[in-house]
């Protein structure tokens, strides 16, 4: 890992303690977490007896959402000690098959084949400088026919500030840009890698996969409490999602 990896997961060791600061609020949470509409629609079918690896799985609600829809099984992987054991002990408490491993990305240390879905988003790929060597460890998790899922912070969303007044680029930023520095959670110096849309799907055509699907999205997958940023109200993207099946 550079140095720019090595500021960022010590960012997340100290910006993930909240998932055991507040595990109470995300216990209540997981109790009824479901994925977003748009991820069931592409998922709903693919999930039913899916074993699935979650990369930079965080506080795991996802996980919890997906053994409901019928996963056989739900991997977790996350370098965060706090966020891997408190997803743990939330998914043992609710008696739900989820396990959790540290793990950084891209490498998993998990065995090839494992997997039938590989799913992960919500603020992942941008924590990644190697997209290469992610999508390369992902198809190797795959069984042949595997799919991976993404449901992710669209590449434009790093230009957009928060006012609530009219949409505005941010002057400090760039679409083209390599990187930035994060300013709003996890903060602590942690550096956002910035991947274009086509860098994203280029990545994952060239590493043996199909695309079988790709849709833009009005809505953010994040709303920080007390803001209502003008670029939310449906005009430009925010997200986007991706299917993609192991050739
Ligand atoms: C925004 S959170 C994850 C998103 C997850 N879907 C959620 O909503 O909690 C990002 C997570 O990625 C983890 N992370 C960042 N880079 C990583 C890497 N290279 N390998 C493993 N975990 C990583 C962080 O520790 C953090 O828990």
């Amino acid at each position: 890992m550079d140095a720019a990896g090595d500021e960022t997961r010590a960012a997340w060791a100290i910006a993930s303690r909240k998932y055991e600061d507040e595990y109470a609020e995300h216990l209540a949470l997981a109790r009824t977490a479901e994925l977003l509409p748009a991820e069931v629609d592409v998922l709903g079918r693919i999930v039913a007896d899916a074993d699935i690896v979650h990369p930079m799985s965080g506080h795991g609600l996802d996980d919890i959402a997906l053994a409901r829809l019928g996963a056989r099984s739900v991997h977790g992987l996350d370098y965060s000690e706090a966020a891997v054991s408190s997803a743990q002990r939330r998914a043992d408490e609710l008696g739900i098959p989820c396990r959790y491993t540290r793990a950084a990305m891209p490498e998993s240390g998990l065995e090839g084949a494992c997997a039938d879905l590989v799913y992960t988003g919500k603020g992942a790929l941008i924590w990644l400088a190697d997209l290469p060597a992610f999508f390369a460890e992902v198809h190797r998790l795959l069984r042949a026919g595997g799919r991976f899922y993404v449901y992710e912070a669209h590449p434009l969303v790093p230009l957009w500030d928060w006012s609530p007044e009219e949409i505005r680029v941010r002057p400090d930023r760039g679409y083209f840009a390599p990187s930035h520095v994060n300013d709003s959670f996890p903060g602590n110096g942690a550096v956002e890698r910035q991947h274009t849309l086509s860098a994203i799907v280029m990545a994952c055509r060239r590493a043996g996969f199909e695309i079988e699907h790709l849709d833009e999205h009005p809505e953010p997958f994040w709303r920080p409490e007390g803001t209502t940023a003008a670029a939310w109200d449906g005009r430009v993207p925010n997200t986007f999602s991706l299917l993609a099946r192991r050739a």
